[in-house]
């Protein structure tokens, strides 16, 4: 059994409890030994079994699925489960909150509020008046207009997009890469009965799909490699006809 010692490696994490009348926003160091295939879930779960009962952090599934454990790392917004240590040669990673996001406390951020409150804005359902008769056979769609839409599906709402987005930081109201996502996977769902004139009405605003600088940092950051952009030129290709 080798016994041989990994490298040490510094983990910087700005620390906050805003329910706190006390906390400050304050930078915490704590160093560790790295060990073989060590990701940024795996050193943040050891400082706060070691070094550290009272850093927050979010993870679930440590698989990239859940997409609870976004959080800023150098700078970049990024999911901890999936990010190795090794891929940092200096050894220094620095970890802050994603940005955009109600903060609970450290590194922990309050995503589901925001995803809801986006849900409902988009209406991010199937939307349709024909009933539905459960006893019959579901009506059959083109295998490649569902392969395209299970495509959007594959988002994990972990908000690594929004908080990649520079119009986020102007517009607080903005539906973010996310929401257009979800307006594009229903506008292309033939279930779906809204016209491109009631899609305008959700997202026809700086709010919504005219507000993107096509800076193309979602996309870049996306842990799922949605075609963001793509999807958000095509919404818009659609509606500024009815501008
Ligand atoms: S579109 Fe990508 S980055 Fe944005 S929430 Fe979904 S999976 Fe995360
Ligand atoms: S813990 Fe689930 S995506 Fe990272």
């Amino acid at each position: 059994m080798s016994t041989q010692k990994g490298r040490e490696i510094t983990i910087k994490v700005l620390k906050f409890n805003p329910r706190s009348a006390v906390s400050k926003p304050h930078y915490v160091e704590y160093k560790l030994e790295e060990t073989p295939g060590m990701t940024l879930f795996i050193a943040l779960t050891y400082i706060r079994e070691n070094l550290d009962p009272d850093l927050s952090f979010d993870f679930v599934c440590r698989a990239g699925i859940c997409g609870s454990c976004g959080m800023v790392v150098n700078g970049k917004p990024s999911l901890a489960c999936r990010t190795l240590v090794a891929n940092y040669p200096d050894g220094k990673l620095t970890l802050l909150p994603m940005p955009a996001f109600e903060l609970i406390k450290d590194l922990s951020v309050n995503t589901g509020k925001w995803m809801d409150a986006m849900s409902k804005r988009v209406e991010s359902w199937v939307v349709t008046n024909e009933e539905t008769d459960i006893s019959k056979l579901e009506e059959r769609i083109d295998p490649e207009v569902a392969n395209n839409t299970f495509e959007l599906d594959r988002c994990i709402e972990c908000g690594i997009c929004v908080a990649s987005c520079g119009t986020m930081l102007m517009r607080p109201d903005f539906v973010g890469p996310v929401g257009m996502n979800r307006v594009a996977r229903f506008e292309i769902d033939p279930h779906d009965k809204r016209t491109a004139e009631d899609f305008y009405e959700l997202i026809g605003d700086d709010d919504g799909i005219f507000g993107c600088m096509s800076l193309m940092a979602c996309e870049d950051h996306c842990p799922k490699h949605l075609p963001l952009q793509n999807k958000i030129a095509y919404l818009r290709r659609k509606l500024v006809a009815l501008r």
